[in-house]
């Protein structure tokens, strides 16, 4: 067995999904697999880490989460190069900024919600091959049902509906397959990355930085690198962010 731990990020090639690959593959006995839709960004940002001179190393996959045969096709791929799965980072995800309605529901539960269920259910045999697995939703405090229904939480007055309910639903499905693989081992959590620069909201800089509140995708790296490094064991089955667990 490969003495590295192998890793997959899907939607590695932006945001929070690339300043994570950056910070895992930081790590000497870390191989991240860069899991992209579009593989021209993919390989832009995996040269762009690769000049970055970092201890690990680094991998192209192509892989939309949004087509299951992109899908079987990754999971074929990692099986053959790897024989097993270490950590699931389920990052790919869409806010469909740009569209209204019912498409704007689709888009975004099919990313979301349907997409990292079957990503999920996909990996999870190779998940299962390995010593000690992880799977990683990246969440949204703004999926927090808590909070949502806290006047006296930021929370309370977000809108950003569709997308709200699409993480409550992510949610709801890491509680689900955190019951089912417990027993198997493997350590599930829901990950907030915090409110930060990407291009989830637009991609003109007022969306990118979130009217300049938004804060650097390297700070929720360092959070997801805390979990794979084994210093919140004790939290998983749980909802939490970089600093703190957070109430469902
Ligand atoms: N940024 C924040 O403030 C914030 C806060 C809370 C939670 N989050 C969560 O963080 C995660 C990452 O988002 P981000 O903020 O980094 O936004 P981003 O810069 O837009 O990155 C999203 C990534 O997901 C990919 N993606 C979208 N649809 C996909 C599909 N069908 N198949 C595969 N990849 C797909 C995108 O690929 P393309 O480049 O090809 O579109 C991109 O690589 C999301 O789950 C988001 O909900 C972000």
């Amino acid at each position: 067995m490969s003495q590295q731990t192998i890793i997959l990020i899907t939607g590695a090639n932006s945001g929070v999904g690339y300043a994570t690959a950056q910070t895992l593959a930081a790590h000497p006995n870390h191989h991240v697999i860069m899991a992209c839709r579009d593989l021209q960004k993919g390989q832009q940002a995996l040269s762009e880490l690769q000049s970055k001179d970092l201890k690990g190393t680094l991998s192209l996959l192509q892989l939309d989460v949004g087509d299951d045969t992109s899908i079987t096709q990754a999971v074929n791929t990692v099986d053959e190069q790897f024989n097993r799965l270490d950590i699931l980072v389920n990052n790919a995800g869409s806010a469909a900024p740009s569209s209204t309605g019912r498409a704007r529901l689709n888009l975004i539960f099919s990313t979301n919600v349907i997409g990292a269920t079957m990503v999920s259910e996909a990996f999870t045999p190779l998940l299962l091959k390995s010593e000690k697995p992880y799977l990683i939703q990246i969440s949204s405090i703004l999926g927090s049902m808590s909070l949502a229904t806290d006047p006296s939480s930021e929370s309370y007055s977000v809108s950003w509906d569709d997308y709200r309910t699409s993480k409550a639903a992510l949610n709801m499905m890491t509680v689900q397959m955190h019951k089912q693989l417990q027993g198997h081992g493997v350590r599930v959590f829901a990950f907030c990355p915090g409110l930060v620069r990407s291009n989830l909201r637009g991609e003109d800089e007022a969306a990118v930085s979130a009217h300049g509140m938004a804060g650097d995708p390297l700070e929720s790296a360092r959070g997801i690198l805390g979990i794979v490094l084994g210093e919140r064991d004790d939290e998983a089955g749980g909802f939490i962010n970089k600093d703190d667990r957070l109430p469902w």
